[in-house]
């Protein structure tokens, strides 16, 4: 039976998860999740909190033009910095179309094959797969359509990506449930590059990739069960998730599924969620023309997943094309384990500055960001305080640290001067 549900969701992030008759053994997760090794959170604005994620530098080259998903998109339609509407930075532009996740050899690509393979083994050829779809989409799909309340903290500049007022880059791929309902699928898995501002870590990165997927179930399959719908989706929902080391599930709150639940790990001396789950909301269906279904649904992030698996210390790491990153891994093998080509020294630097109302530290990262790219590892607040006018101050340390060589002195310094600068120029505040 399920287990009892218990704790708040303290934590955040994306997720994963399942399948429906149990006439067989329930196929355990724990072929995924029998792990053990690495590091800590991504963030879901959807769950409870806030979010959180990292920056880029070995940039791929960007093209002028990109197809995806059968979509041509240009950088100015992206891109536009004169437009107030618009907040999506060249080095986030630079991301599209990259889709990691369509790399037979790299750990998002192997990550998604094998979980392909779980769904083809277990449920042959039930679930449908879609991994091109575009990820520009309206923020009808990216909130209405999953019941995103208007005033939701997701909706703000401050989280999500707007190429304009109606249009963002998805920041979850639950962007693509509706639709796909819509169109008449009921068992889908749709995997994609998605896009949050946030702050910097070493497991958060305002790019990522997420697996959604959707099982819808029609009145034959819980009538002789006993059990009222809802109940038997949560139960065939979680079933196929237990058993896998050292897990737990956690309440929570999705606006698209009720009940809602993160599945988390234990890892590292810390619970850690991989995944967002629940009973699909029936407002959902019916707004799909699927009024008499039942549907559970979820949402797993990979890269978090993919850092336990292969050892991944630092996120970054997924976007270089340094050879010595690329070449450790190889089409179907999940099973190997990073090897660090080295560990390079950190330098942190620290800045202080007076705040003004309307700065935020997802504002300040994307700063750093911009000018640093992915030498910046963390930006970390040591330090605030108000003093008797009132006036609040704020310390950040910056650490710099590239995964593939050593930074002089004098590369940080400069890099520190120019962030310093840009902070001041952008974002309103005094520096002390
Ligand atoms: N979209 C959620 C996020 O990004 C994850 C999620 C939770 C997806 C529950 C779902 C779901 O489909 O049912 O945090």
């Amino acid at each position: 039976m399920a287990t009892p549900l218990s704790h708040l969701a303290l934590l955040k992030s994306p997720s994963y998860l399942l399948r429906r008759h149990h006439s067989f053994a329930p196929p355990s997760l724990s072929g995924f999740l029998s792990f053990r090794s690495l590091s800590s959170p991504l963030s879901s604005p959807f769950s409870s909190l806030s979010s959180n994620r990292s920056s880029n530098k070995w940039k791929q080259p960007t093209a002028a033009l990109l197809e995806i998903g059968g979509v041509k998109i240009a950088k100015d339609d992206v891109v536009k910095e004169n437009d107030p509407t618009n907040n999506v930075p060249d080095t986030i532009f630079s991301k599209l179309g990259v889709e990691l996740h369509r790399r037979d050899n790299h750990p998002i690509g192997i990550l998604k094959n094998a979980i392909y393979d779980y769904f083809d083994t277990n449920f042959p050829a039930k679930f449908v797969k879609f991994d091109d779809l575009c990820p520009i989409v309206s923020i009808k799909e990216n909130f209405d359509d999953v019941l995103v309340p208007a005033d939701h903290i997701s909706r703000s500049y401050n989280d999500t990506y707007y190429v304009d007022a109606q249009t963002v880059l998805r920041c979850h791929t639950s962007a693509h449930q509706a639709e796909l309902l819509r169109k008449g699928h009921t068992h889908f898995l749709v995997t994609g590059d998605v896009y949050r501002r946030d702050s910097i870590d070493s497991t958060h990165y305002p790019v990522f990739h997420q697996m959604e997927g959707v099982c819808v179930f029609s009145p034959d399959d819980w009538a002789g069960s006993g059990m009222d719908a809802t109940s038997y989706v949560a139960m065939d929902l979680k079933k196929s998730l237990e058993g896998a080391v050292d897990m737990r599930w956690v309440d929570t709150y999705f606006p698209f599924t009720n009940p809602s639940f993160e599945l988390e790990i234990f890892f590292q001396e810390k619970w850690m969620e991989v995944l967002g789950c629940g009973v699909t909301e029936q407002e959902i269906l019916r707004r799909s023309g699927r009024t008499d279904g039942v549907a559970w649904a979820f949402g797993l992030g990979l890269e978090r997943l993919a850092m336990v698996l292969f050892d991944i210390p630092d996120i970054r790491l997924f976007w270089s094309t340094d050879q010595r990153f690329t070449s450790q891994f190889s089409e179907g093998k999940l099973g190997i384990k990073f090897k660090p080509f080295s560990k390079y020294p950190p330098c942190y630097k620290d800045m202080s500055f007076w705040i003004s109302d309307s700065f935020t530290e997802n504002n300040l990262c994307e700063v750093v960001r911009g000018i640093a790219g992915d030498l910046v590892e963390e930006v970390q607040l040591i330090d605030n305080f108000t003093n008797k006018k009132g006036m609040t101050s704020h310390c950040y340390r910056i650490a710099y640290r590239s995964m593939e060589r050593s930074l002089t002195d004098e590369e940080i310094n400069q890099l520190q001067g120019l962030v310093r600068e840009a902070v001041q120029s952008k974002l309103n505040v005094v520096l002390r």
